[in-house]
């Protein structure tokens, strides 16, 4: 079964074509260069971005694939969550060409699309727990089945992926800050840079607000004072509280569940210091680790094509009137 699919929740515009776990084609066409002008993406930018990219795209998808339309045998497209104006680009193409060519049309959660990435390429199979990380997300998620989430944990506020962003643009560095932050970050140094622990009602839940505010105010004192902070040390620090933070959590959970397959997925699982730090803890107590490949870690079509399989199997197709939505729980359905 060959599946065209949709990406456009954010600043990324890109189509794939996929077969169950394998993929044909996966082009992504990234907006980054005009929002980093900004500091961030700037979400009417994004849209409109979309509206001129995605044929193009597609187009290069089909021809990467060595297919055509005429082979296409449904239309995936990421949904909700995200950017609505950004999503409604790509779900107005795919109701288009769900029309057009007379294929079932696959609505696709931007999360378990993420998750999905873990798929491809691998032997893993459901249930296993699952750590998701973006800019606008931090889960923990019981994956039960392809399409059956039971969410035990989440942030109370920012997602880590924020958390590392404004505090890197605090720090001059260059957007999306947290891809710069990974690669800049020095050994942390607590007492040069006191950070705080962030508390939860959860167990299983997360903060990052907190730490977002202490580590800017804290830029922001230095630079009142006068005084340097050393950038990659303080970088450094951060992402190693917030990496402690993340894979203590996660770690925990999969013990008292019973967890022994464990998986990372979202922008953030390209964290270095992450991959290494739950790699490290995962082998100390007996759990198997999957991490996406480093190309499928940030948005893109190619997961929302294998999450889309899945999701067709279990009969969740939509009709033409599926509208996006700029929330939505993963366990939705
Ligand atoms: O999943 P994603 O591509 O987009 C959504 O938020 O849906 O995640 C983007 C986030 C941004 O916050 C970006 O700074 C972060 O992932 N990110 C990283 C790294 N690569 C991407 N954060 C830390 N270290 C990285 N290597």
């Amino acid at each position: 079964m060959l599946i065209l699919s949709i990406e456009s929740s954010c600043d990324e515009t890109s189509v794939a074509v996929t077969s169950e776990r394998k993929v044909l084609s996966n082009i992504v066409a990234t907006q980054i260069a005009e929002h980093r002008l900004y500091g961030g993406v700037v979400p009417e930018i994004a849209s409109r971005r979309h509206t001129e990219a995605i044929s193009g795209v597609c187009k290069a998808a089909l021809s990467e694939a060595g297919v055509t339309f005429g082979d296409i045998d449904a239309v995936a497209v990421t949904f909700a969550p995200g950017l609505i104006g950004a999503l409604l680009v790509g779900v107005n193409y795919a109701k288009g060409l769900s029309a057009a060519l007379g294929v079932e049309l696959i609505p696709v959660h931007h999360l378990r699309a993420h998750i999905a990435a873990n798929y491809i390429d691998s032997d893993l199979k459901p249930p296993f727990l699952c750590l998701t990380v973006s800019g606008g997300n931090t889960i923990i998620t019981e994956v039960k089945d392809y399409t059956s989430f039971n969410p035990i944990g989440g942030t109370a506020d920012d997602a880590a992926g924020e958390c590392f962003d404004k505090v890197a643009r605090a720090l001059g560095l260059s957007y999306p800050g947290g891809v710069t932050l990974d690669k800049i970050a020095a050994a942390p140094d607590d007492k040069a840079y006191p950070l705080p622990v962030p508390k939860t009602a959860g167990e299983y839940d997360f903060s990052f607000s907190g730490l977002k505010t202490a580590a800017v105010n804290l830029i922001h004192n230095y630079s009142q004072r006068g005084e340097e902070i050393d950038v990659a040390v303080l970088a450094g620090t951060l992402r190693h509280r917030v990496c402690g933070i993340l894979t203590e959590k996660t770690l925990a959970a999969a013990r008292a569940l019973g967890y022994k397959t464990l998986a990372l997925a979202g922008g953030v699982s390209a964290n270095s210091e992450l991959r290494q730090m739950l790699s490290d803890e995962c082998k100390k107590s007996g759990v198997k680790l999957y991490l996406p490949e480093l190309k499928y870690c940030g948005d893109n079509a190619a997961m929302v094509g294998v999450a889309g399989y899945y999701e067709y199997l279990s009969g969740n197709t939509a009709t033409l009137d599926l509208n996006a939505a700029a929330t939505m729980p993963i366990d939705y359905r």
